[in-house]
């Protein structure tokens, strides 16, 4: 029986015998016996092993160099050493597959880049080993979050007809025969990766009340920035009877959740982030769970940044987009806090977003957090049929091609909002990681898909 080495560490008591399986991280030999640093994956420390030079096995040691697989057997004792409690001492150990001498992963620092040529075998990589266990601990987390919160969790289509965000950045779905003979597209029509599972979440909470998607998205927006991935994973609910004052309260909640989560239950990997990724960050959360968010309109924010007197690169005006230096400048400089901006303008905005009052603005909300800018966009939605339709006419949708996202204003309509959370920036801004390439375990960015 196999022992992980996140148990042996946590062990309560000596074990003998036990056997542990990983990769040698390093080896140190001296005449009578050898030391490895074992690890195995289930967390970032290495167990320490101590192999005398008569254990059966010990013949094949100097093939047991960084990143073969071994086995050990032996006897789990207190360690004389600082730093661990617990340490193997071997009686047996077996050499399961050698890594020769031209592993890429040796000892020593790697750049980013580097690192990112080889994602196969990245995550042997004690950060991103801790990047990678973050992102499954995040990902249960938001289950817990909303199914605590009574939620029902509902796969929408990755292969759809109908464009969501209407920004014309989506990839066709084509087969290889399709290339050969276009006339006979295998849908009879035009498909593409979903751009977000919105719409059809729509049709569920519209039946169930409050669901939540939880799956993988597709961009082929040209941005080459350290934020925007072509594939990425969005979490987005939707709540029936729900308006954007509930909808900014609910994107709220779950922030400060799952930042509450990795506070509370990382097995130290926000240690390596904080040492060696960014050395406020356990601070930064600490202040995020703690202290409200702050929540300002579209318009007062374009005060704000009027009167900032800050160059921009991009002049703010009533009307424009805010770009991601708006974004930075309100969370870092101005609030100095995770803050919410509502009621957009109409035009910047997509088809599906309710028109307020004035005729001019939305009720649209994104949530901006320093270091990163958004990483939650959402809505109330338009919930009547005239006026949603009016819209799709501006944004030249054909009744025809959404004639079932119309049909949910048509039976039994009510006001329902929602959001999209970028899980890939919410993990960026857990862990302190730069570059989304960096949380996603095989990024694919414009001119990158290796395999
Ligand atoms: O603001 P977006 O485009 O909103 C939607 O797609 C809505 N349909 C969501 C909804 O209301 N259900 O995207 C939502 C979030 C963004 O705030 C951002 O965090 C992330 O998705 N995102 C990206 N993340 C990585 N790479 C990209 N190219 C991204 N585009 C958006
Ligand atoms: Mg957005």
């Amino acid at each position: 029986m196999r022992t992980l080495i996140k148990h042996a560490l946590h062990s309560a008591h000596a074990i003998d015998p036990i056997t542990v399986k990983g990769w040698v991280r390093t080896r140190r030999d001296s005449k009578d016996f050898s030391f490895i640093e074992l690890n195995d994956g289930s967390s970032l420390s290495n167990l320490q092993c101590i192999c005398d030079a008569d254990i059966p096995g010990y013949n094949d040691i100097h093939k047991m160099t960084t990143g073969a697989a071994i086995a050990i057997s032996g006897k789990l004792v207190e360690s004389p050493g600082k730093g661990q409690t617990w340490e193997l001492q071997a009686s047996a150990i077996e050499l399961i597959g050698d890594a020769p001498s031209d592993f890429p992963l040796q000892k020593k620092g790697h750049t980013p880049e580097f690192l990112r040529s080889i994602s196969h075998l990245r995550p042997r990589a004690n950060l991103y080993g801790a990047v990678f266990r973050m992102r499954s601990r995040l990902s249960r987390a938001i289950h817990r979050f909303f199914d605590e919160r009574d939620f029902t969790y509902v796969h929408t289509p990755i292969i759809t007809a109908s464009d969501c965000e209407g920004a014309g950045e989506m990839f066709r779905v084509t087969t290889q025969s399709d290339d050969k003979n276009p006339e006979q597209d295998f849908f009879g029509k035009n498909t593409f990766l979903t751009v977000s599972g919105q719409l059809e979440g729509e049709a569920f909470a519209t039946a169930l009340s409050n669901i939540y998607t939880f799956g993988p998205t597709f961009r082929a927006e040209n941005s080459h920035t350290s934020r925007h991935a072509a594939e990425f994973w969005m979490v987005e609910p939707e709540m029936a009877f729900c308006d954007l004052e509930g909808d900014m309260d609910l994107a709220e909640e779950f922030v400060k959740y799952l930042v509450e989560d990795a506070l509370e239950n990382n097995e130290g990997d926000l240690q390596i982030f904080n040492k060696f990724v960014d050395k406020g960050l356990i601070e930064r959360l600490k202040f995020v769970a703690e202290r409200p968010f702050q929540r300002v309109s579209y318009t007062e924010a374009v005060e704000i940044l009027r009167a900032s007197g800050q160059k921009f690169e991009y002049p703010v005006e009533w009307g424009v987009n805010l770009q991601s230096e708006h974004e930075r400048y309100l969370t870092e400089e101005h609030f100095k806090c995770p803050t919410t901006v509502y009621n957009y303008p109409k035009a910047v905005k997509p088809f599906y977003m309710r028109t307020n009052d004035d005729g001019k603005t939305v009720t649209a909300m994104d949530l901006l957090v320093p270091g990163i800018g958004e990483i939650i966009g959402g809505a109330q939605r338009e919930e009547r049929l005239e006026v949603l339709q009016a819209n799709m006419l501006e944004h030249g949708l054909s009744d025809e091609d959404y004639w079932w996202y119309l049909d949910l204003r048509k039976y039994g309509t009510c006001p329902h909002a929602g959001f999209g959370l970028g899980f890939e920036r919410m993990l960026m801004f857990i862990t302190g990681m730069k570059n989304i390439r960096d949380v996603i375990p095989f990024s694919r960015t414009p001119g990158h898909c290796e395999f």
